[in-house]
């Protein structure tokens, strides 16, 4: 048995809660931008976010309605996403408030800057990974904003490094998932995929 759900008939925010509530886990962009005119440098949360291209390398976040975030990206051109980590879960969840547009989420929830390398809204400092951005385009769907952004550089703190590799284990990101839930990481397994060749009735077909 399967409880259907028609989004047609179903009001936007009962379906939204739905979508959020299915769609888990979801990776946290913390997005850092800059205000052209005043310079203020903004931050805020988005977990409508994944890897859109390899090459070039590519990453998109979503901005439901028109927010600081997408406006910051859409006139300056720039943005850095910066990991999520586990211990900052409570610094992230306050750059979340809907703060006026001239107050740095910065400085009111009190979190390091560094400068970025190839853009210039700063990272957050105690994140262990940036991937600095330039806009490569957006798209309107609806009520939302979808930002494609150009990696033009990655720095990824030495910390988090093992055989030459950024360890999971060390990144502990954090994830969201439906209503206000948020995760951190799970059990951890690897599996080989598997060659064709391994399946031998669709040998000789
Ligand atoms: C964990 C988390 C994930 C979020 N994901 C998104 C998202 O994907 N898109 C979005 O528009 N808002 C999202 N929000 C809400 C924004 O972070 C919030 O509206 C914020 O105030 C926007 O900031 P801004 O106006 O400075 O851009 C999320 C909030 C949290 C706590």
């Amino acid at each position: 048995m399967r409880i259907n759900f028609d989004p047609s008939e179903l009001d936007r925010n009962t379906f939204y809660k739905l979508l959020t509530a299915v769609v888990v886990p979801r990776p946290i962009a913390w997005v850092s931008t800059t205000n052209r005119d005043s310079g203020t440098d903004n931050l805020a949360p988005h977990s409508f976010f994944t890897v859109s291209c390899v090459s070039p390398p590519i990453v998109q976040f979503t901005s439901v309605g028109r927010k600081d975030s997408v406006r910051n990206v859409e006139e300056t051109g720039e943005f850095v996403v910066n990991l999520a980590p586990e211990h900052m879960f409570e610094q992230i969840n306050q750059t979340a408030t809907d703060f006026p547009s001239d107050v740095s989420e910065f400085d009111a929830v009190g979190i390091a800057r560094e400068p970025s390398l190839r853009v210039k809204p700063p990272r957050v400092a105690a994140s262990p990974v940036a991937l600095e951005c330039e806009l490569h385009s957006t798209v309107r769907l609806g009520d939302s904003t979808v930002v494609f952004g150009r990696v033009v550089h990655a720095a990824v703190s030495e910390a988090v490094m093992v055989d030459g590799h950024p360890d999971v284990k060390k990144l502990r990101p954090l994830a969201r998932m439906g209503k206000n839930e948020w995760g951190t990481l799970g059990e951890l397994w690897e599996i080989n995929r598997i060659p064709l060749e391994e399946w031998p009735d669709l040998l000789g077909r």
